[in-house]
């Protein structure tokens, strides 16, 4: 694919992922569609050598995986992929609306994540996520709902009224980020209402609800010369898109290989499907199982295995070139990020940057390398999180975009195919990691 058509899939992978519920639920639509057996954790999973599978947690983690045909019988390992389902929004509380003034309706929210609350401003917004509904049974099913149109806007405040705006002002979320949903015509209730109606149930059925903003505007390629590619989640939709386009197309004889995509890295991974969770490494001791080797062979294959976590990273900002580090600073469409960082806050260490870099220089894949300015704290993510769990040999990549955790990013266009390439040369890889920090590359 080259890298309009790849921007096209991007443009619907994320117009099919409102929420963290229906990006998993995207990622399994298209792991089905290329043959993938869904397991369930509550069932006897029968794995095969040469099977191709994934199971979801809360459905809104994934997890897949295919089992090489030939994976020794005298030891093997993971070959995995890591990237987040989840994305910084507004949650909508229990009791979702609040009254006036004049005859108004708004939405009680709070924050997902860590947001840029300004950039949610002025923009209208669709609502999305997953509803508990009560079954005629007497039982309770989970549905996924999304507004097919925009039903929400968070209006600011006119600058006669604000003569200050310039200079900038404290965002109060309780007070400034309440979406306006209705001038008059809807009363209290109306949002259950409208809720229960996009699940196809009556309102009184609703017993339990997730839902979040989301941003509607569409994917853009800009630039005169089809440089930049603009759109709500990037990250990192981004990189989920990426690490699942290589993942599906690429097959490894001898390793078993694994694409893990987690929920709630936007609020600390702390959650029973998040990367601090027993998920991957629960899914890992069942292959081990199934394929019949004993725990000792669990070991031997984490300490034989690599972890490529991806997340996006920050590229140069043009307008402000002080906020970086001079020389370990990303460019957009300058190829896939390695990001570093002395805390261990990104996993990254020579060893395991050798490794990717390595199979990146075979493949023809540009590497960049991020570092922070040394008085700013940076981000986290979840490769360091993950290993908390599952201790393998682990690299924290990314690709460069601009205004991370605005409601509408910007990054390259060329770079959703570098990390295809990277990660399609990493899944087809066999490194034998002897754990003294070498490795031999075939
Ligand atoms: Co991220």
């Amino acid at each position: 694919m080259n890298d309009i058509e790849l921007s096209q899939g991007l443009c619907e992978f994320i117009e099919a992922s409102p929420s963290m519920f229906h990006a998993a639920r995207a990622l399994a639509g298209r792991l089905d569609a290329a043959g993938f057996v869904p397991l369930r954790e509550g069932e006897r999973w029968g794995i095969e050598r040469g099977g191709s599978y994934y199971v979801m947690r809360n459905a809104s983690s994934v997890i897949a995986f295919r089992v090489g045909s030939r994976v020794p019988a005298d030891g093997y390992r993971f070959q995995m992929a890591a990237a987040h389902t989840d994305s910084p929004t507004y949650k909508v509380k229990h009791h979702p609306e609040l009254d006036g003034p004049g005859g108004t309706l708004r939405l009680d929210v709070e924050p997902y994540g860590g947001m840029l609350d300004a950039t949610w401003l002025d923009r209208p917004l669709g609502i999305a996520g997953r509803v508990v509904v009560r079954t005629p049974d007497g039982g309770i099913e989970s549905r996924l709902v999304a507004s097919d149109r925009d039903v929400a806007l968070i209006p600011n405040v006119a600058i006669h009224q604000r003569r200050n705006a310039k200079e900038g002002f404290a965002i109060n979320r309780q007070v400034d980020m309440c979406p306006l949903i209705s001038a008059g015509e809807l009363g209290r209730g109306s949002f259950d209402a409208m809720v229960a109606e996009l699940a196809g149930v009556d309102a009184s059925s609703v017993l339990g609800k997730d839902i979040y903003l989301f941003n509607r505007t569409r994917l853009r390629v800009w630039g005169w010369a089809n440089e930049f590619v603009s759109a709500p989640k990037l990250d990192d939709l981004q990189c989920a898109f990426a690490a699942l386009t290589a993942f599906v197309q690429t097959s490894n004889d001898a390793c078993v290989t694994v694409l893990a995509c987690f929920d709630n890295e936007e609020v600390g991974s702390g959650t029973k499907q998040g990367a601090l969770s027993t998920f991957l490494r629960d899914v890992l001791m069942r292959i081990n199982g199934a394929l019949g080797f004993d725990e000792e062979a669990y070991l031997r294959a984490l300490a034989g295995s690599f972890m490529v976590s991806c997340d996006n990273g920050h590229a140069i900002h043009p307008n402000h070139p002080e906020l970086y580090d001079a020389e370990n600073c990303p460019r957009i469409n300058g190829g896939v990020v390695v990001k570093e960082m002395a805390s261990q806050k990104y996993a990254t260490d020579a060893f395991t940057r050798a490794v990717f870099t390595a199979i990146c220089e075979e493949a023809g894949v540009p590497v960049q390398t991020f570092a922070n300015h040394s008085d700013s704290l940076g981000g986290s993510t979840l490769g360091n999180l993950s290993i908390e769990r599952v201790s393998v040999s682990t690299v924290d990549v990314g690709l460069a975009q601009l205004a991370m955790h605005s409601c509408y990013e910007t990054a390259g266009v060329r770079d959703t195919g570098y990390l295809v390439r990277a990660l399609q040369a990493f899944y087809a890889c066999d490194p034998q990691i002897d754990g003294t920090g070498s490795a031999s590359l075939k």
